[in-house]
């Protein structure tokens, strides 16, 4: 083992020591200690989930990329383990950036992954440079592949940037040959997939671009995820730099996914919707897993690049994941719901029925927290007009409240954490399009001390932000302007 990644080792043990646990999250993967970016090697292996991170124990900012990794029974409490990877190499000594994971047939542990590694050009400037490089380990331990790195600047279509070519998702075709599908951008310096094909693990070839963004959605492409699900087959991507397109992409780092169609003959996909896959504040890089029991599930950083670099630098630590969300397509719409685990975290079941709210906010008992599971349905006054906003505000005391609020008339959902207690000029607010009849919407929002994640109509649209409030700040209340009907059941969310 490296210097440096024993150094690492012995310094997040120490460190993690020092962080009370009732400031992170209670079950929301949050970094051992310093910075957490991309979720990396998200697997099903030995027995456990096995979850890497984008990670810099040194320091609440991104710095050297290291992989640190946690393992959990039930995708909701975790446990550390030891740093996985260090940047220790001459292909990666600038950073183990984003990768996958895969069991192998022989039983061994395999990570894909991203070496960066700094060039000098003649005159002087700085360029990264970006290959694909193997660790295999046995779950806890991970020895990098001698003959890393495995794929190059020389496996490169024409015009491909070998300065961008980054996050390789690794899996295994049903004739037992292997493919990864890896981001790079082009000559028109536009984003796209670029998918290869192995049968030995060491010699690749490039199969074809998979996908291209000619343009739009963004410039370069991050994180590809690619997968089957009911019938259908779906890309999942992260941009920079985006321009936003009415209320489905946002300007900056945002994601997206097409649903389409493949040919594995000649392994093509034909895109026939895409769409945002977080419409919130705070969502990126997200990767997905095949569980055992034959569910697709999804985790993200629950944060943005956009938003990420302003705490300051003695924060014990920065960055955790969203909350695993179950996959499904129906209709061209990627349908993403909580993890049914969650629901065995719930305690303490409230519930009121049809509870009339008319211009002003209402309190429901019982109904407070910050680790809470909420539903609630919106219901028109069958004798009055459609109401004109609903709301719905949580982390509230009198200093403090975040919320998202419904505006049926002109079918938009916003998020909101001007008030949340942010010292910080960042985006505070973001609407999507919500389609209804007549005011009628189901909300589902999830709380975890320091995060919201808000499930639309059933997962149609998801919405997530972090927030930094106070942890007094633990009322709810439901307000209409017009006339409204509620049904709201609440759950607290047990940590243990
Ligand atoms: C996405 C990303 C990846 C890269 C990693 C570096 O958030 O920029 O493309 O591998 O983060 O930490």
């Amino acid at each position: 083992m490296s210097q440096a990644l024993r150094d690492a080792r012995r310094y997040e043990e120490a460190r993690e020591a020092l962080i009370p646990r009732e400031t992170r999250p209670a079950f929301h993967l949050s970094a051992r200690v310093g910075w957490l970016n991309d979720p990396n090697g998200f697997s099903w292996y030995k027995g456990q989930y096995h979850l890497f991170y984008q990670y810099h124990p040194y320091d609440s900012h991104w710095g050297p990329m290291h992989w640190g990794h946690a393992v959990s029974s039930d995708l909701l409490h975790w446990n550390y383990l030891p740093a996985a990877m260090a940047p220790d190499r001459p292909f990666d000594r600038d950073g183990c950036f984003s990768g996958t994971a895969l069991s192998l047939p022989d039983g061994r542990h395999l990570l894909m992954y991203t070496g960066n590694a700094k060039e000098f050009t003649e005159t002087g400037e700085v360029r990264e440079v970006q290959t694909q490089n193997l660790a295999f380990g046995d779950g806890i331990d991970y020895e990098k592949y001698e003959h890393n790195p495995v794929i190059t600047a020389a496996n490169l279509p024409e015009g491909g940037s070998r300065h961008a070519f980054r996050d390789p998702k690794i899996w295994q075709a049903r004739d037992g040959s292997y493919r990864a599908l890896i981001a790079n951008r082009d000559a028109a310096q536009g984003g796209q997939m670029l998918l290869y094909k192995s049968v030995d693990l060491e010699h690749w070839e490039l199969v074809r671009a998979l996908q291209e963004n000619r343009n739009r959605i963004g410039n370069m492409w991050e994180c590809p995820d690619f997968f089957e699900l009911d019938g259908k087959y779906v890309l999942l991507g992260s941009s920079q730099d985006m321009l936003p397109k009415a209320l489905e992409y946002h300007n900056g780092n945002g994601t997206f996914y097409f649903v389409g169609g493949y040919d594995p003959e000649t392994e093509t996909f034909t895109e026939e919707s895409d769409h945002a896959i977080d419409y919130g504040i705070d969502f990126y890089a997200p990767e997905t897993i095949l569980s055992p029991d034959g569910r697709r599930i999804m985790i993200g950083w629950m944060q943005n690049w956009d938003t990420c670099n302003l705490h300051v630098k003695s924060t014990p630590w920065f960055g955790q994941m969203t909350i695993p969300r179950e996959l499904s397509v129906r209709n061209g719409i990627l349908y993403q719901t909580p993890i049914r685990e969650l629901e065995r975290l719930r305690r303490d079941e409230i519930s009121y029925e049809n509870v009339t709210v008319e211009d002003g906010e209402v309190f429901l008992p019982g109904v407070a927290g910050r680790l809470v599971d909420l539903e609630v349905t919106v219901e028109p006054d069958a004798d009055s007009p459609v109401y004109n906003r609903f709301a719905l505000r949580f982390a509230l005391n009198d200093q403090f409240r975040s919320g998202v609020s419904f505006r049926p008339h002109e079918s938009t959902l916003k998020v909101d954490r001007k008030f949340s207690g942010s010292r910080r000029a960042i985006i505070h607010q973001r609407r999507a399009n919500v389609p209804h009849k007549d005011g009628r919407i189901k909300l589902r929002l999830i709380l975890d001390r320091y995060s919201a994640e808000v499930f639309v109509d059933d997962g149609a649209k998801v919405m997530t932000f972090t927030i930094n409030t106070d942890l007094n700040a633990e009322g709810i209340s439901f307000f209409a302007d017009g006339k409204l009907h509620l049904n709201v059941k609440k759950y607290n969310l047990s940590e243990a």
